[in-house]
């Protein structure tokens, strides 16, 4: 499958869109771990690693004596992470290529599975979870950074094209047959199967024009701004519009920007 149907993309623009997303949220994704009990020499399965930007971190944690395994669609991606896995001599850390809804799932008892910003994307969320359960040991953990309320993005007080923006967001992640928000039924999916949710956590964020929230959206804007008039679900003159909002809040220290609400989910696998 070709990197295209990653709907976001795998330009370099992207790549580092991602790696900047992933140094914000990085404060986030420790606590998650740390409440899930990382530790040394676990074994841990990162469901849609990306370009591996936490699998490195999560590598880092478990040691040499853990062990790390990425599953990614992304072929520019899973290069990109083998290449940052070897400059860094993480030998723990390994990426494959690997549709989630398509091929065999690793069967290896891992402790703790860790999917984020992933099952938005995914047109059918069962055969992730049945992925997770081939995949992980009984009593072991998933944890899922996920949204849970795309709605609340937005810059205020004058953002109506940011507003816009946000919405035709959501109608694009649809149209590609996925969810802007996938941890609204996660949790009664996972319970359905018997699996104990251990926690549920809102992540929201916000910032104004200067801050690395503020950042990580106004860079948002901009890339998927060009992927969404591709799709006709934004003009140019949408584009004008919200450049222009940003330009005037980035002069404005008493505008700030709201992120789309990630919930973090914490399960345990208790039966198969
Ligand atoms: C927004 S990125 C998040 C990457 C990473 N989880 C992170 O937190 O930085 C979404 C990732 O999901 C991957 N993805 C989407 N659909 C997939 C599928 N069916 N199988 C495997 N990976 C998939 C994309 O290729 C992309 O790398």
């Amino acid at each position: 499958m070709g990197d295209s149907s990653y709907l976001l993309g795998t330009h370099t623009e992207e790549l580092e869109r991602l790696r900047f997303q992933h140094e914000l949220w990085l404060p986030a994704a420790r606590a998650a771990w740390q409440r899930a009990g990382l530790t040394a020499g676990m074994r841990v399965l990162d469901v849609g690693a990306g370009p591996a930007f936490a699998a490195m971190d999560l590598s880092r944690i478990v040691g040499s004596t853990g062990r790390v395994l990425g599953l990614e669609l992304s072929e520019a991606y899973v290069a990109a992470g083998q290449a940052m896995a070897r400059r860094a001599q993480l030998p723990q850390l390994e990426l494959r290529q690997h549709n989630l809804l398509r091929d065999p799932w690793p069967t290896e008892g891992f402790d703790l599975a860790w999917c984020r910003w992933v099952a938005m994307f995914l047109p059918d969320l069962e055969p992730l979870l049945t992925g997770l359960e081939q995949s992980l040991r009984l009593g072991g953990q998933l944890v899922l950074h996920e949204y849970v309320h795309w709605d609340s993005f937005g810059l205020h007080p004058n953002g109506r094209a940011i507003a816009r923006f946000g919405q035709a967001c959501q109608r694009s992640f649809r149209a590609a047959g996925g969810d802007p928000d996938p941890n609204r039924r996660l949790p009664a999916l996972l319970t359905a199967r018997g699996w104990r949710i251990d926690a549920l956590l809102p992540l929201p964020v916000a910032g104004g024009s200067h801050s690395m929230a503020g950042q990580w959206m106004q860079r948002f804007v901009e890339v998927y701004g060009a992927r969404l008039q591709e799709l006709g679900l934004w003009s140019s003159s949408d584009a004008g519009e919200a450049c222009a909002e940003i330009a005037s809040a980035t002069a404005d220290p008493g505008c700030f920007w709201v992120g789309p609400t990630l919930l973090e989910v914490r399960a345990t696998r208790l039966a198969s």
